[in-house]
């Protein structure tokens, strides 16, 4: 049988500890920070477009990074059509990273703001990492 007190304590503990970081941060917490398009590849665009549209690149690029993998690795289909019948070339490093040259200040810049750390750099290589 259920001790509801000791449930109950343990649900409050279990609250504090996870709601913590939010109210100690209120009014602190850095600003959200603004990831840089400054790269060369992004100036010589004719539009600033992304391969989709911005929210839904701010929203679910990790899905569909996801996505783009296994079409690439299970299907063996390279070619993605994006919403506006685009053609493009399915590469985190040459196509993403191309335009997004400056993974530091484009990429890293949200993740340390979100505490993310995607492993993917263990295996897929930056091109401009040596620069960095
Ligand atoms: C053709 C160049 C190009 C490619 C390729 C590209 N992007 Fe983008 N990306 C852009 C541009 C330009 C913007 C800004 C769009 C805007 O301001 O509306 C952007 C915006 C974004 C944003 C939103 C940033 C923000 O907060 O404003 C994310 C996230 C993003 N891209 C991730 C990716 C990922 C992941 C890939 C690969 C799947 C990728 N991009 C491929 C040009 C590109
Ligand atoms: C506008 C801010 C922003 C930009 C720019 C951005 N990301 Fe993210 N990314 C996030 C956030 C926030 C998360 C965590 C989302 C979550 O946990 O639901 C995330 C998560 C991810 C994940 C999943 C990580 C995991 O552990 O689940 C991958 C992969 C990823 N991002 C790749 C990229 C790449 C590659 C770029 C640069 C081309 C990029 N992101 C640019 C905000 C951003
Ligand atoms: C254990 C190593 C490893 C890790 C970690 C890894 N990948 Fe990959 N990934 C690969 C290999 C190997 C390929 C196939 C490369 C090829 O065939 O050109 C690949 C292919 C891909 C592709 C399609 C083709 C390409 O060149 O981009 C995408 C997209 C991709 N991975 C995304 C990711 C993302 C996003 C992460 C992090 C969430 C990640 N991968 C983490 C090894 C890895």
């Amino acid at each position: 049988m259920y001790d509801t007190g000791k449930v109950l304590i343990g649900l409050l503990v279990f609250a504090g500890i996870f709601l913590f970081p939010f109210l100690y941060n209120r009014g602190t917490a850095a600003p959200q920070p603004k990831p840089s398009l400054d790269t060369p590849a992004i100036k010589a665009l004719p539009e600033k477009k992304c391969v989709e549209d911005t929210h839904f690149m701010i929203t679910t690029h990790m899905q569909f990074l996801n996505e783009w993998r296994d079409q690439a690795l299970r299907e063996g289909n390279r070619w993605y059509v994006n919403k506006e019948g685009k053609k493009i070339w399915i590469s985190l490093q040459n196509t993403c990273l191309k335009c997004h040259s400056n993974k530091k200040d484009f990429c890293d810049k949200c993740h340390n703001y979100a505490g993310v750390d995607p492993y993917c750099w263990d295996c897929h290589y930056d091109p401009n990492g040596s620069k960095l």
